[in-house]
């Protein structure tokens, strides 16, 4: 209910002028952002819900978008009672890419000098779980913003696609370096050259999702595994993480070495202790994030 009302009061206030005031809003547990909406959902609260809130530009991610992100990964990650973040779209588009309309009369001196999209990264540099519940269009941004995130849950009717080059350019957050790690050369070239957008249905094929849900399950779900990931040790699920984005993002030789020394690292918490003496004691586990 209290979310429900906060949507009202937020739609209420979806006028440029009131927030380009006030662009963030405090209250007694959260920030009101201006393209940005968090909530604290779950049995326990203590899944961070985002929900991209610029529907009528199909959530096109401005840089005020992108700051509200920022922010709103940052208020999540402080929070010692967050668990697991999912990051979610208003309307029918999880984002349908960065803002043209801000972008086309940019050069290349303002972009490079500026370092354009070099703020994008802070999804991928979270150390807490990070789920997307794609709901609709995830295009050339919204699509790399996807791809950031460690779990995928796409809606039925999401479609997929970096369709930068029918605008002149091609993928800057990754689309390019992301999509071939999961896809192959072969169909990150046809996605990026092509400009063709996919399905759902096609991304889960590729291993760009992990789960294909009906529209009303999509959230459900997605809190359902958040709620799984956040009942295990935060400390030895940030260190999992670290282990497989090594994987993903060097060399096999490297990530060995990587993933045996975390391993090595779980002997000094209380909660590696606490895990192997409760499976021996065949009793559940009480992880207290030491
Ligand atoms: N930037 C700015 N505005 C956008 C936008 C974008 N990426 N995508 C949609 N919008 C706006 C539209 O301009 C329109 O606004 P107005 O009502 O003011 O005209 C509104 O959102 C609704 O969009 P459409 O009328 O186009 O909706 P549709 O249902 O007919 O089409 C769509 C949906 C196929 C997603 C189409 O909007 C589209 O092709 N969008 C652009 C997708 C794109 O090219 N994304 C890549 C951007 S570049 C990038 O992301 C670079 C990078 O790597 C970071």
């Amino acid at each position: 209910m209290a979310g429900i009302m906060r949507r009202l009061v937020l739609s209420s206030l979806q006028t440029p002028s009131i927030f380009s005031a006030f662009r963030c809003l405090s209250t007694s547990n959260s920030l009101l952002r201006e393209f940005v909406l968090t909530e604290k959902v779950g049995e326990k609260k203590n899944i961070g819900l985002i929900t991209l809130n610029r529907p009528k530009a199909l959530n096109a991610l401005c840089d005020a978008l992108m700051k509200d992100l920022s922010d709103a990964i940052d208020e999540f990650e402080k929070d010692k009672d967050i668990g697991t973040i999912i990051l979610t779209g208003q309307g029918k588009a999880f984002a349908a890419g960065a803002d043209i309309k801000e972008m086309q009369n940019k050069n290349f001196a303002e972009v490079f000098s500026g370092s354009f999209l070099s703020h994008w990264l802070r999804v991928s540099t979270c150390r807490k779980p990070v789920i997307a519940a794609v709901n609709g269009y995830a295009l050339g941004g919204g699509c790399e913003l996807a791809m950031m995130c460690d779990i995928t849950f796409a809606s039925e009717n999401a479609k997929f696609g970096q369709p930068e080059i029918l605008i002149g350019t091609i993928p800057g957050a990754g689309g390019t370096q992301r999509i071939i790690k999961t896809a192959g050369k072969s169909k990150a070239m046809e996605i990026c050259l092509t400009g063709d957008q996919f399905t759902a249905q096609e991304a889960e094929k590729m291993g760009l999702v992990s789960k294909v849900l009906p529209p009303d399950q999509l959230l459900p779900q997605a809190i359902k595994t958040a709620e799984k990931i956040s009942s295990n040790s935060k400390i030895i699920v940030s260190m999992a993480k670290e282990a497989v984005n090594r994987a993903y993002e060097t060399t096999l030789q490297e990530g060995l070495l990587c993933e045996r020394r975390l391993f090595h690292a779980s002997f000094a918490t209380e909660d590696r202790a606490e895990g192997m003496s409760a499976f021996v004691e065949k009793r559940p586990p009480k992880f207290q994030d030491k």
